[in-house]
């Protein structure tokens, strides 16, 4: 029912300097593949088969990494290396992916805005290019928008003391962790804040968000912010959030990164969960 995804990737990830100079924050490993091939794959496996990659200066890598490498793959093949040959072309053909350039980074809302063409006037995923999950949310969102058929954002509660960092939200609670949202407000301070729910960079946006966004003045670090979108598309349309009920690995600096390797290596992969815990328990 929803097919169309846009992951914005266009950011400098200047926290993540001297990191992304020359490479893009979103091609960066987590244990044994880039961040963008995880949101990707949980994209396809919730049968979300096309994806709009909202792109930028210096970061080809994104695209050389989802298309075919013919030198690469003969040379795997001659050298008789079959089941990683099979991965790679896997990966060649796990999506239909089209790419646009912002043309500079204004903020999130304006990267997502370069979506209007190629998602025309149906819902459709937005999801950041830095951020992944243990679980696969894409699933949650689309099974809460076949109850609720309006725009669904994924929510996360964290300390209190945190909520400046993010785009916050108070809403009503409707049924266990699903929330009819109220208000909505980009990196409060910390006593101005409505609850320490935050919106954790997941959506399944009603296709008159890009009306919203074109109406949206420039905000917070003077960026044009999906927030504020967020929230004069409330004045027309409901807005359901999903609290999430798994592990949130946001790769925008130093730490998150590091973190995201260490757990998703012992929680996601058999090979190296002992070595690691017993590594890290004598360190
Ligand atoms: P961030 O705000 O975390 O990315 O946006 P950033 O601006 O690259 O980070 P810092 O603050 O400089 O370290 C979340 C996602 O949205 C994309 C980023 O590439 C990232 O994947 N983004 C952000 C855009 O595509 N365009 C923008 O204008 C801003």
């Amino acid at each position: 029912m929803i097919k169309k995804a846009v992951i914005p990737v266009a950011g400098f990830g200047t926290r993540l300097l001297p990191i992304t100079k020359a490479q893009p924050k979103e091609m960066l490993p987590v244990v044994n593949k880039p961040i963008v091939q995880y949101v990707v794959e949980d994209l396809v496996e919730a049968g979300v088969n096309n994806i709009l990659f909202v792109t930028g200066k210096g970061k080809q890598a994104i695209e050389n990494h989802f298309d075919a490498n013919y030198e690469l793959e003969c040379k795997l093949e001659r050298s008789g290396k079959t089941k990683i040959l099979e991965e790679i072309k896997r990966i060649n053909n796990l999506a239909n992916i089209y790419y646009v350039r912002q043309k500079e980074p204004k903020g999130l809302g304006d990267a997502i805005s370069y979506g209007e063409q190629f998602v025309g006037d149906e819902y459709f995923i937005a999801m950041v290019g830095d951020t992944i999950y243990s679980e696969n949310i894409v699933i949650d969102l689309i099974k809460a928008y076949k109850k609720y058929k309006c725009s669904i954002i994924a929510l996360e509660r964290v300390p209190k003391e945190e909520v400046y960092k993010y785009g916050v939200v108070s809403g009503e609670p409707i049924n266990g962790k699903i929330y009819r949202i109220g208000d909505l407000v980009e990196k409060p301070k910390v006593e101005e804040a409505p609850s320490n729910l935050i919106i954790t960079g997941a959506y399944l946006f009603s296709p008159k968000i890009f009306e919203k966004i074109k109406e949206t003045k420039p905000g917070k670090g003077e960026e044009i912010q999906i927030t504020d979108a967020m929230k004069l598309l409330l004045e027309e349309e409901d807005i359901i959030g999903v609290e999430i009920d798994c592990r949130r690995y946001d790769i925008g600096d130093v730490l998150g990164w590091l973190k995201a390797n260490v757990e998703i290596g012992v929680e996601k992969c058999p090979e190296f969960k002992e070595y690691l815990k017993e590594f890290v328990k004598n360190m």
